[in-house]
């Protein structure tokens, strides 16, 4: 059983909330797994070439020519992203647009997979957590666990925090606010949302180990997204 993690966040590993939490979860499965970073990678979204309509393959060639195989060898996804305006980065979204070639006819590679999604936001990560699970249903894939939470943004070591008017600290902790290090809500100094994604590594593992039948596991996402579509129709 292999699971592929993708870090959707543009900043250094040692930097970003979204990368630990998918590290975690990825530790606490008890499976294989490869975990990949997004940055600096060159991934375009999807440019409605229709090149991948009769074999399921994109003719973009960029970087996630050589992810492409990863996401078919992969019994599950741990994905995560990190909150960008209230949805997911434009870097996770490019890089799941693309997904957009595995959906064409007979197409059922990624059928009945299953997935946790990660959110991280300055102040909360539930969006792109929402958003990655949305778009994995698109591909019949079941986001078995959500985690998110609250990471360390940018605007407390930008140097403009204390005084910034649209920074986060002043934001979170009003005007005149002195940052210190015990501030700075790091995804690992949490211990709810570090047990949170044991859990869901915990779970995914568990749901592999059982055996997934991805047949039923299609089923169910195929209900799913028509009573989705149903609603928003
Ligand atoms: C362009 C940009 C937009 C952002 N918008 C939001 C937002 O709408 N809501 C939020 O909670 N955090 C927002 N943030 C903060 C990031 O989500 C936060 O820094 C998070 O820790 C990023 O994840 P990472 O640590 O894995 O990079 C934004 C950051 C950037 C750079």
């Amino acid at each position: 059983m292999k699971i592929l993690g993708i870090s959707g966040s543009p900043r250094k590993d040692i930097q970003s909330g979204v990368y630990k939490l998918v590290e975690t979860v990825l530790e606490n499965s008890g499976c294989e797994y490869e975990l990949i970073s997004l940055r600096g990678k060159k991934i375009s979204g999807c440019i409605a070439c229709l090149g991948c309509v009769k074999d399921n393959i994109c003719k973009v060639d960029d970087d996630l020519t050589e992810l492409r195989q990863k996401i078919v060898d992969a019994d599950a996804y741990v994905f995560g992203a990190p909150n960008y305006y209230s949805t997911i980065n434009a870097m996770f979204h490019a890089f799941i647009e693309r997904w957009f070639q595995f959906r064409h006819q007979t197409g059922d590679t990624l059928w009945g997979k299953v997935a946790v999604a990660v959110g991280v936001g300055g102040t909360a990560g539930q969006a792109p957590a929402d958003t990655i699970e949305k778009f994995l249903l698109y591909n019949f894939v079941e986001t078995i666990a959500k985690v998110s939470g609250q990471g360390a943004a940018s605007c407390y070591s930008c140097g403009y925090g204390e005084t910034c008017q649209v920074g986060i600290p002043v934001m979170l902790h009003g005007a005149g606010v002195k940052i210190s290090e015990e501030m700075i809500p790091n995804v690992s100094k949490q211990p709810e949302l570090m047990k949170a994604a044991a859990i869901a590594g915990d779970l995914l593992g568990q749901r592999l180990r059982a055996g997934n039948d991805r047949q039923k596991t299609t089923q169910a996402m195929q209900a799913k997204l028509m009573a989705m579509f149903g609603e928003t129709a």
